[in-house]
This record gives C-alpha cells, structure tokens and sequence, in this order.
C-alpha cells in the first residue's frame, strides 16, 4: 500500500483553541482522524507529523525519502518564511501537496507568499479540513 505522510508546522497543534474563527472548533487530533479517513479512501497508508520546529520539519521531510510516495503538507507560518522546508521537499522529490485552512491569499499581506507553492504539486487553501481530502484526491491521481 502507498504511503502518504502529512506534516503539519508549528501552531496546529492547538487547532479548536487559536483563533477559532479562522481555524474553527476542531482540533488537532479531529483533523488527524478526518485526514486518515480521507487517505483510507483513496487507499493509502497514512502517517501523521506536527513539529513547531523547523530543523525538525526538515529532519522530517528526510526521512521520507525511500519510505513515503506522497506528503501532504501545512508549513504554517513556516510558508511564508522557510527555505529549508521547500528545499528538503525539493530534495527528496516526493510529490507534495500544499493546504492551509484558511485562504492565505485573504489575510495580511504577508501570508500572501508562500515558499512551498514552487515545489508543490498542488495548493489548496481556504476550505478548512476538506483541504485534506482535496489533497488527499490530488495525491490518488498522481501516484
Ligand atoms: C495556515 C496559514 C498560515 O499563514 C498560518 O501561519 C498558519 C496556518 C493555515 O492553515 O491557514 O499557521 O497555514
């Protein structure tokens, strides 16, 4: 079975308390099970990282290579600011979809760049945890 590894950057860890207006109600161990079903369906394995770290983000991503056919990931602000993260994705080549919950295009300027989107097969922003189960359809058709 193919294997899918999802990262998640630093803050997501406390979905359901930051700013629930943006990020909604459900936490982080919700969006783990939503993301695993979604990934079930497409009939892929599904492993889940969270760091608020970016070395351990880029340790992460290293990792994969040889093990994971596919990464979906949330840098978080990481997006805005890391080279490191596009560069070990890059790197490994594993193809990698990108999601945010929000839609980083309708925010502060600043959240408006996003490092990763170059190297992404993919971005999808703005839909909340059904991001996932995009990502997760983007993933099935492509590996
Ligand atoms: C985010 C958007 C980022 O700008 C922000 O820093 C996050 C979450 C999102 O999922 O919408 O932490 O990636």
């Amino acid at each position: 079975m193919k294997k899918v590894l999802v990262i998640s950057g630093p803050n997501l860890n406390l979905l359901g308390l930051r700013e629930p207006d943006i990020y909604g109600n459900r936490n982080y161990d919700a969006l783990v099970e939503f993301t695993r079903t979604a990934l079930t369906d497409c009939g892929f394995e599904a492993e889940f990282y969270q760091s608020n770290h970016e070395g351990d983000l880029v340790d992460k991503i290293q990792e994969a290579y040889g093990v994971f056919d596919g990464i979906i990931i949330n840098p978080a602000a990481y997006t805005h600011t890391s080279v490191a993260i596009p560069d070990a994705l890059k790197a490994v080549g594993i193809p990698t979809v990108e999601v945010h919950l929000s839609d980083i295009n309708s925010r502060e300027e600043f959240r408006r760049h996003s490092f990763v989107s170059p190297i992404a097969v993919a971005t999808i922003c703005g839909k909340g945890f059904d991001g996932y189960k995009d990502a997760a359809e983007v993933l099935r058709d492509i590996i």
